[in-house]
């Protein structure tokens, strides 16, 4: 069955970001002069996904103010003849279908994940996570993981691959194949594994294509690491009934969340536009001194 729909939570807490998060969603925290969030959408739609079902949470109004229309600055934006910025502001919003619902108390990604199960029908699903920004290397990370789950037509977890260092700090994947091919089928995943405990360095990386069945198990998901329903636990559980594979992308990852993924994501897209990159690359000499 094709994949149609796509779901980000966006309802975390994002203390990790906090004073900021207090009152700005971390998933509107603009990377050079676009939220995150937006770039995420823009990923589901070059990758072919129109209907977009957005999690939110109480204080997250600034993520539907930004999709929805603003007739008034429109209108302005008209009357100027600001035509290119009237483009900035309504181009996403012309063509997609996005939705939202709200989480009303973070339990969790797992918890999260559960609040699209209406919206989602029993369909399978693409699962991207609104802090987690990728520059696929061909194509949008999204895109490569749909193309491998029409192979294997089961849940597939993007994944990447990280450093020793790094290991303890991901959901990490025990695989049936120790092959380092892109495309494996998962053994189980382990969540934040101590470096000697891993069995492999394919980390989780916040792109997911999954079955319904997935809702079926979250319903019943007990609370696990952090006090929180776990995406990571049910989709152990659903190991039990279908293959699931892993998918290695091949891109960058930033995690938006973490101040130092937010600030090497702003300078990589900083430098990469052509109107500031000669600016903003003299500034950081200068700076270095
Ligand atoms: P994180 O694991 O980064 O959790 O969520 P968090 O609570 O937002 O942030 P920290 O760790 O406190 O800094 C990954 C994604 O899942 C969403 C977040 O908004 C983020 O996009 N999420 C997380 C929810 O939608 N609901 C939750 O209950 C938890």
């Amino acid at each position: 069955m094709k994949v149609k729909k796509a779901v980000i939570p966006a309802a975390g807490y994002g203390t990790r970001f906090l004073p900021v998060t207090k009152a700005i969603p971390k998933e509107m925290l603009p990377i050079v002069d676009t939220p995150t969030i937006e770039y995420i959408v823009r990923e589901a739609l070059e990758s072919g996904i129109k209907d977009i079902l957005i999690i939110v949470s109480s204080n997250k109004n600034a993520i539907v103010d930004h999709f929805d229309r603003n007739f008034e600055l429109e209108h302005m934006l008209k009357e100027k003849n600001k035509l290119d910025e009237l483009e900035k502001i309504t181009s996403v919003t012309n063509e997609c279908n996005i939705f939202f619902v709200r989480q009303k108390e973070q339990l969790g990604l797992g918890h999260a994940v559960l609040c699209a199960k209406e919206f989602v029908g029993n369909e399978p699903f693409a699962l991207l996570l609104g802090d987690d920004l990728y520059v696929g290397e061909e194509k949008p990370a999204l895109k490569q993981l749909l193309e491998a789950y029409d192979k294997v037509e089961t849940s597939v977890v993007g994944t990447l691959y990280v450093d020793d260092w790094d290991v303890s700090k991901y959901g990490i994947c025990s695989l049936k194949d120790f092959r380092r091919l892109p495309l494996l089928e998962l053994d189980s995943l382990i969540e934040k594994p101590a470096l000697e405990d891993a069995p492999s360095n394919l980390a989780i990386g916040g792109r997911y294509i999954l079955t319904p069945k997935i809702f079926e198990l979250l319903e019943t998901q007990k609370r696990g690491a952090g006090n929180e329903i776990q995406l990571t636990d049910s989709i152990n559980r659903l190991l039990e009934y279908e293959k699931v594979y892993s998918y290695e992308i091949s891109g960058r990852r930033y995690d938006i969340g973490s101040v130092y993924g937010f600030v090497d994501a702003t300078l990589d897209f900083a430098l990469k536009r052509e109107d500031i990159r000669d600016r903003i690359s003299d500034l950081i000499y200068k700076k270095r001194g």
